[in-house]
């Protein structure tokens, strides 16, 4: 497949086909509301309910830095010309993805949240890395070192509660909803716009491909925390 290899700086945004500027602009959009559609799950109910105050403290902050995540990309949005603001205050009920619609009630829900969910979150990113959007240069380094961070701290919690019966099983119960949600957001393997992506440059995987990576690398590692990897089928939407 030829690829686009160019780099386009903001300035230049107007002069280029419209297939690249609305790819360019949905991208960038889908990415700014899923930043800020985390926080519009948890802050509320768990900044001030995780188990100790470090945890609250690293709640707080993993919400700080999607903040910061969704204002960059909302700045690079507005670099070329949109206001976006509205994604902000958004419905949940509205937002662009699934897994920002699912209620968090338990903190598991949290943990796998971290988990497997910003694990997908550092693979949308990682597409972009060197991208023909110049911009994404200088935000990308910061933004995804902060999303191997969410990842870990997930990851911790996790393995903290399957030092309990207790735990464990409300750990499970917490993979078992969380998987199919992670990967579903990778959406339809087979997708016409997702090789227009990539001839333009805004990405280098397709979903399917992505998907498979994401299985290949996040399998092993939920069996090393002692966990059962759910059915990779069962109440999915998008194969
Ligand atoms: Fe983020
Ligand atoms: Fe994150």
């Amino acid at each position: 497949m030829a690829q686009f290899s160019d780099r386009i700086e903001p300035k230049d945004f107007a002069k280029m086909p419209e297939e690249y500027r609305e790819l360019l602009t949905r991208l960038l959009t889908i990415q700014a509301d899923c930043e800020i559609g985390g926080p519009h799950i948890y802050v509320d109910h768990w900044t001030l309910r995780a188990p100790t105050v470090d945890d609250q403290w690293r709640v707080a902050r993993i919400a700080s830095e999607e903040i910061d995540h969704c204002r960059k990309f909302l700045r690079m949005l507005g670099m070329i010309g949109l206001d976006r603001s509205d994604i902000l205050f958004r419905p949940r009920s509205k937002r662009e993805v699934d897994a920002f619609k699912v209620d968090m009630p338990e903190w598991g829900d949290f943990a796998a949240f971290g988990f497997l969910i910003d694990k997908v979150g550092e693979y949308q990113l990682d597409e972009m890395v060197g991208s023909s959007f110049l911009p994404t240069d200088d935000v990308l380094p910061t933004i995804l070192r902060e999303e191997k961070g969410h990842v870990a701290y997930g990851e911790q919690q996790l393995q903290k509660m399957m030092e309990t019966p207790d735990g464990s099983v409300a750990a499970q119960r917490a993979i078992d909803k969380w998987y199919v949600v992670g990967l579903d957001m990778f959406g339809r393997s087979e997708s016409a716009r997702d090789e227009r992506y990539i001839e333009w440059g805004l990405k280098k995987r397709t979903n399917g491909q992505m998907r498979l990576d994401y299985v290949a690398e996040m399998d092993p590692k939920i069996a090393a925390l002692g966990l059962r990897v759910p059915d990779k089928l069962a109440g999915r939407k998008y194969l």
